[in-house]
């Protein structure tokens, strides 16, 4: 059985058929319910952008377990710049590879970053597929991702100010159209104030076939 638990922030943790990820893993967050020296294994590590709360420990826990980070091709670029160690696949916006055995593909994500195009990435296994948006606003083409992807779990922003908020969010769920849409990048900094119970009722006004599943810090569903 696999499993999807939120470390804060925009970091999550999963297991899709034994292979063991990360999303964002800025592990230092405030509100993390981990430490970086609980992780002990991870085999892929999937970075958005390089903006310091997405950032975060990639490279520590790349180093300490061995894992592979994957991310847009400028950025590993800099990231092995930074550490020639560390195992970085490079990929661009568009396509669908696999990886362990998991389906993945990049997709665009409207926002700023240092080096290359900030990204969303979904991940396919046989137990389910995921959807990370990373940092972006609200775009039409998230209906592309839904159709062509079909992701059943969505992970959104919602803080507002430096991405969507919880109306955009919802909008976005039912562009995407998932099975669960779970809320992240709110409540880390004061200005990102957008509420998950906001988020969830203009859900089940805009889109009520989809769950919003509100997880709190270190909490994980299953499937
Ligand atoms: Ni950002
Ligand atoms: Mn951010």
């Amino acid at each position: 059985m696999g499993y999807l638990k939120w470390l804060g922030h925009a970091a999550f943790e999963a297991e899709i058929d034994g292979v063991k990820i990360f999303f964002d893993p800025w592990i230092d967050n405030p509100m993390s319910p981990v430490k970086l020296e609980d992780i002990a294994k991870a085999d892929l590590i999937f970075v958005t952008h390089d903006h310091g709360d997405h950032l975060g420990n990639v490279i520590e826990i790349s180093k300490k377990t061995g894992a592979k980070i994957v991310a847009i091709f400028d950025l590993c670029e800099a990231l092995k710049k930074e550490c020639s160690s560390i195992e970085c696949i490079d990929m661009n916006i568009g396509s669908l590879v696999e990886l362990d055995g998991l389906k993945v593909a990049i997709t665009p994500a409207f926002h700023s970053g240092f080096h290359g195009h900030p990204v969303g990435f979904v991940v396919k296994g046989k137990e389910t597929s995921i959807y990370h948006a990373g940092d972006t606003c609200l775009f039409k083409d998230m209906e592309i991702i839904g159709e062509i992807y079909k992701p059943e779990i969505a992970l959104l922003p919602i803080g507002g100010w430096y991405t969507m908020g919880p109306y955009e969010a919802a909008y976005a769920v039912k562009l995407i159209k998932p099975k669960i849409a779970i809320p992240m990048h709110y409540k880390t900094f004061p200005v990102i104030k957008g509420s998950p119970e906001e988020f969830k009722k203009y859900v089940e006004d805009l889109y009520p076939a989809t769950r919003v599943i509100i997880l709190k810090p270190g909490e994980k569903i299953e499937f």
